[in-house]
């Protein structure tokens, strides 16, 4: 085991306390209105020990919204929500990133208000001026995320969502300076990443990107024609950490892994029944192959205190998918810690 994994380690101006990090995970139990609420303040504060926590995809507009329960950054009342989710994490000493994100094609009328939902080319094609708007949108919410005291904010770019429509030939249909070549395709997340920093500094911005991966099939020609020129680009270069999912293209993986100088988070992508023993030898043999640091998802569902486990090779808990999204605490807050519980393993 990297003597270091359990140590701190710096992205940019994000000090996370180790390397292990808590991927971004919707779980879809926001008030209504999209605010956050106690009952997510009380679910990050419980996995605070991560050595850094992404929160699940947040919207900076309602048009970009995709599921009922999602929570939102738009408004004060959101940004005063959010400050007492990072007040109970870095009470307990942790570390926070908010996860920025917009559905693009996949936003739903049901929940977006009502609005035929942006896409570079279908549905509806984004005019220029929606463009403009939505990378104001990203930096607005960015700014409050700062505001709200997060120490970052991770952009999405993958999993077939906006950003991701950009980069893909078979999404993006453009025939103006946002669409064609690769260059191209990379202008509106480029320009995204820009207007970010622009507000909060390129040190506390990350970056999501699932290359050539698409769970839903939405987004394809997404090589690594478009990778290469999108984390060539000194803008983007110049962030705080590229994260990784752990379907990416093996191409883009070897390419990130001998072009990019910056830190890197690769998602691990674990089978949620397995021991620590076995988890420790994969992170390990992981972290030998160039990320700075690991990602974790489901197995902090159901193990909040996920890196104590790690540490004294206890027992993990198996998440129950049936609670993943919506709902109350049951499959949210009440999953046990090992540490709160005397050490004693409560599953074995
Ligand atoms: C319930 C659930 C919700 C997810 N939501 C998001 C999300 O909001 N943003 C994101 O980038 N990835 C999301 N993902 C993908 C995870 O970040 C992660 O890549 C995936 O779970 C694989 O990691 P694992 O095998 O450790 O669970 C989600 C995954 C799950 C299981």
């Amino acid at each position: 085991m990297p003597g270091d994994l359990f140590s701190p380690v710096t992205f940019g101006d994000i000090s996370a306390n180790s390397r292990i990090v808590m991927c971004p995970m919707t779980r879809r139990r926001a008030d209504a209105d999209g605010t956050p609420n106690d009952l997510m303040r009380e679910y990050y504060r419980q996995r605070a020990s991560a050595g850094l926590i992404v929160t699940e995809s947040v919207h900076p507009s309602l048009i970009g919204k995709a599921y009922p329960g999602s929570p939102h950054l738009i408004d004060g009342r959101d940004l005063a929500a959010w400050a007492r989710v990072v007040e109970a994490v870095h009470g307990r000493g942790g570390r926070i990133v908010l996860q920025l994100m917009h559905a693009g094609s996949l936003a739903r009328p049901r929940v977006n208000g009502g609005r035929t939902p942006l896409a570079p080319s279908v549905p509806r094609a984004m005019t220029g001026g929606e463009i403009d708007a939505t990378v104001e949108e990203f930096a607005r919410g960015a700014a409050m995320a700062l505001e709200a005291g997060f120490d970052g904010v991770e952009i999405h770019g993958g999993n077939s969502y906006l950003l991701h429509q950009f980069l893909g030939s078979g999404t993006n249909l453009r025939t103006d300076a946002h669409g064609g070549p690769a260059e191209n395709r990379c202008l509106f997340p480029v320009r995204v990443v820009e207007a970010v920093a622009g507000e909060i500094g390129h040190g506390r911005v990350g970056l999501r990107l699932s290359p050539g991966f698409s769970a839903d099939r939405t987004v394809r020609g997404d090589g690594l024609d478009v990778y290469s020129a999108l984390l060539s680009h000194p803008s983007v270069r110049r962030l705080a950490y590229l994260h990784t999912s752990s379907s990416s293209d093996p191409d883009a993986l070897a390419w990130i892994r001998s072009h990019w100088t910056g830190g890197w988070i690769h998602n691990l992508g674990t089978e949620p029944a397995c021991s620590s023993p076995e988890l420790l030898s994969r992170i390990e043999a992981r972290l030998g192959a160039g990320p700075s640091a690991v990602s974790l998802g489901r197995l902090f569902i159901s193990n909040p205190d996920l890196p104590e486990r790690l540490l004294h090779r206890a027992p993990l808990a198996v998440p129950n998918p049936k609670t993943f999204y919506e709902g109350e605490s049951e499959g949210y807050t009440d999953y046990e810690g090992w540490t709160d519980t005397s050490r004693q393993p409560i599953h074995t």
